[in-house]
């Protein structure tokens, strides 16, 4: 038998209506107070910044919902983050990277200029003290790895030369490695080279391989347990400084690497894809080295936008 309602009471069913606009009302009530708070912010870049973020972490939090204890989990992670982060590994940096964000604020901060190169991650291996090395040296500096002849010529979006431009180059060995990551305290694979006349340069480096970025930590974790490799696809760093022209930090890629589409940080953009030329042992090489072994080589012209 229906009950009679109760003078002031919903009639059953249309209740429900109401208090899910009363939560989302609670809910928005939240955001906008704290997003009040920050109003006062002197500094309205600051302001900006913290009143965007709470909103996107509200409209996270409303949108997923998690537990208390999902919760709870993500702050353990973060934690964890900070725990095994100190001078020389930094896992925030490494979160940053594996979800596209380092690529994104590479992306909003270079905007395309002309037919400037494109930038790409820096990664947590440069090292700002690298040694001189000649134009036609070898940055190798006994790391194991493939010979590579790696030359090109650095010019402004106008096509003149830059003469004197400083090129900062670095990479892993054939064992996955970069020299920091060595237990002594060896330099090994990176170093700076300065433009000639010309805008050109040239070295001898290491033919690039594929590496796992560092994934015995938190972030390694987080990786395996959604089912996605560490491994960053083929590279050679390069960071490019000359006077007026803006600075770029970027890659090369090795066409063909079957990793281009899967590298762990998004840091793979189709014009830093670079063909590599595989030359047999005993082929005569660009500046009359004799090389044991087989060798490659590669070009990598460099446009440079206006700073
Ligand atoms: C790297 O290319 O060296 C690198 C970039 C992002 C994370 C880890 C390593
Ligand atoms: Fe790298």
């Amino acid at each position: 038998m229906t009950q009679p309602i109760p003078a002031g009471a919903q009639p059953t069913g249309v209740g429900a209506e109401p208090s899910a606009r009363e939560q989302s009302a609670r809910e928005q009530a939240l955001v906008d107070r704290v997003v009040a708070s920050f109003d006062d912010t002197p500094d309205e870049r600051l302001r900006t910044l913290m009143q965007s973020l709470t909103r996107h972490l509200h409209a996270f939090v409303r949108e997923v919902r998690p537990t208390e204890t999902e919760w709870q989990r993500a702050i353990d992670f973060l934690t964890a983050v900070g725990h095994i982060t100190d001078d020389r590994r930094q896992e925030f940096i490494l979160l940053s990277d594996v979800f596209g964000i380092s690529m994104q604020t590479v992306q909003v901060n270079n905007e395309a200029r002309a037919d400037a190169t494109e930038a790409t991650v820096f990664g947590p291996f440069f090292v700002a003290d690298a040694p001189f090395v000649e134009n036609g040296g070898d940055i190798a500096n006994g790391a194991p790895g493939q010979p590579c002849w790696v030359q090109g010529r650095v010019t402004s979006i106008d096509g003149s030369p830059v003469a004197d431009a400083r090129l900062d180059v670095w990479e892993a060995d054939d064992d996955g490695f970069y020299d920091v990551q060595y237990t002594d305290d060896r330099t090994a694979a990176r170093g700076f080279l300065v433009t000639d006349a010309n805008g050109e340069y040239r070295f001898w480096a290491l033919t690039p391989t594929p590496y796992p970025i560092p994934h015995d930590g938190p972030v390694g974790e987080l990786l395996s347990a959604v089912h996605r490799s560490p491994m960053r696809a083929s590279h050679l760093h390069f960071m490019a400084q000359a006077a007026g022209l803006r600075t770029l930090v970027t890659h090369i890629f090795v066409d063909g690497d079957p990793l281009l589409d899967a590298d762990s940080v998004f840091g793979v953009t189709d014009s830093l894809i670079k063909r590599f030329e595989f030359h047999e042992a005993g082929s005569p090489t660009p500046d009359g080295r004799v090389v044991e072994g087989p060798w490659s080589q590669v070009r990598f012209d460099i446009v440079l936008a206006p700073a």
